[in-house]
């Protein structure tokens, strides 16, 4: 606000106006502040309490060779444990279609779910989960996570991608960690159960 004083208008008139419109500046500082404030503590409970983070996994792939060589073979797609025990789904987002359309996962366990796209931007959410990613074409989207509920969770593309996007689902199917039984290869596939 203006502070240069003006040396004719001196006087209480002057003076009411000016309190006046400072209380009523502070009063929408106050209005600003608790927003502030309120959007903040909203942003920390999600990130801490709900474990609701952007994905910080930075990671290339080539979209145009994406099937023909490395981790997004078809062949390497679908829900892997490693030697180590990591539990990994990978997963292919394309016009119109998730590539493989079901993966079957075990609750109350940590597991990855790596995302790659060979055409355009897909998004993705597990619904009533902390997933949610973009996938991008040209970089991996990795999401880590523990289900906690049991069942078939619908996984829809939440990113439109053109005509099909409507009809792009797919099923995440979390299975109680006893019923999880991964072949000798570590693969273990929604046709299993
Ligand atoms: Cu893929 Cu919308």
């Amino acid at each position: 606000m203006e502070t240069a004083a003006d040396p004719e208008a001196s006087g209480s008139v002057h003076d009411t106006a000016e309190r006046k419109i400072i209380q009523l500046e502070i009063r929408w500082a106050t209005v600003v502040f608790f927003c502030i404030s309120l959007i903040m503590v909203a942003v920390i409970l999600a990130g801490v309490v709900l474990h609701i983070n952007p994905p910080s996994n930075i990671e290339f792939v080539d979209p145009k060779t994406l099937h023909l060589s490395g981790e997004f073979t078809e062949t390497n797609l679908g829900t892997r444990v490693a030697p180590t025990g990591q539990i990994t789904s990978r997963i292919v987002t394309t016009q119109f279609a998730f590539v493989p359309n079901c993966v079957v996962l075990p609750a109350n366990r940590r597991v990855t779910l790596r995302f790659a796209s060979p055409d355009v931007i897909h998004g993705i959410l597990v619904t009533g989960t902390n997933v949610n990613t973009m996938v991008v074409p040209g970089y991996v989207s990795q999401v880590h996570t523990v289900f906690r509920t049991t069942g078939d969770l619908l996984m829809p593309c939440h990113e439109y991608c053109g005509l099909g996007h409507s009809q792009m689902t797919a099923t995440v199917r979390v299975v109680p960690p006893e019923q999880f039984r991964p072949g000798p290869d570590g693969r273990a596939t929604c046709a299993d159960r």
